[in-house]
């Protein structure tokens, strides 16, 4: 059945944890989709994982639409959320409205996520009045490295943890119907979560969030230049691949590679003919 903003309102109401992984192409999203996952997050570290950015600042909306549009067509019941990436939304909610709508429209999403808590509520707000469901993200926000001075777990002293609670009620009352919690003490996503109406969905605040998400090259080892602390390696498709790859590279050189099987053939009397017509 296709997950929908009503199920994750269920999901909440229920105890029902929330599952949530990043994907950017067709075959990925299929096997996602096939292996039951809630939803799947076009992120914008799209940017790191896919296209070697050192951060997700680069990320542009036909970056977005094009990965985005390629998801949407591989998820028969995972809910596709893209996200809105740096500058699409910040500068005004004109903006905003507009490029959420073509992440609907081309990308084919069933919902968006932007960054920030009560300084983009105005944004939410029209978003969400224009008919499209918004997903929220607080605490390490990555489109605000540049401001944060690096990837830094947010909420620790007393005054940005009230910070982060007052971002979660004011992403809740601005219409979103789910918020990601990024890099923040796993006590304080707990505390959130339990003041929140909304389904909250952790990627390094712990375990009881309403849901995970996680960046699904980190967590099958694909993706080598950083590793957060937060990471489970769930399987090591990275050191397969490469294995692969190096076996590919041997059989190539060795003509063990295509065998018979893997080739196509001719009637002999054909041939035979072909070799006095050159
Ligand atoms: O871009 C992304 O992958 C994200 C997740 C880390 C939540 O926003």
């Amino acid at each position: 059945m296709k997950n929908t903003v009503l199920s994750f309102q269920k999901a909440k109401k229920d105890g029902t944890k929330i599952t949530m992984l990043t994907a950017y192409d067709y075959s990925t999203a299929k096997l996602m989709d096939e292996a039951g996952v809630n939803a799947i997050l076009v992120g914008d570290s799209l940017g790191n994982v896919v296209l070697g950015y050192e951060d997700t600042v680069s990320v542009t909306m036909e970056d977005m639409i094009h990965h985005g549009a390629a998801v949407s067509r591989a998820a028969k019941n995972a809910l596709v959320v893209i996200d809105m990436p740096f500058m699409s939304y910040q500068a005004s909610v004109y903006d905003a409205v507009v490029n959420a709508g073509r992440l609907m429209k081309e990308g084919r999403a069933n919902a968006v996520k932007l960054e920030g808590g009560a300084e983009v509520a105005a944004q939410i707000k029209a978003i969400t009045e224009a008919g499209i469901p918004v997903v929220g993200h607080i605490g390490l926000t990555p489109q605000s490295v540049n401001a944060f001075g690096g990837y830094r777990v947010q909420g620790k002293t007393e005054a940005s943890a009230k910070k982060l609670i007052g971002d979660a009620k004011a992403v809740e009352k601005a219409g979103a119907f789910s918020v990601v919690i990024e890099g923040v003490p796993a006590q304080l996503a707990r505390l959130i979560t339990q003041k929140l109406t909304i389904p909250t969905i952790g990627i390094g605040a712990g375990a009881d969030c309403d849901g995970q998400v996680l960046v699904y090259q980190d967590m099958l080892g694909m993706y080598s230049d950083f590793t957060p602390t937060f990471v489970k390696k769930f399987a090591d498709i990275g050191s397969v691949m490469k294995e692969a790859f190096a076996r590919y590279i041997r059989e190539v050189g060795d003509g063990t590679f295509p065998a018979e099987e893997h080739s196509y053939s001719i009637d002999g009397e054909i041939m035979k003919k072909l070799q006095w017509y050159i």
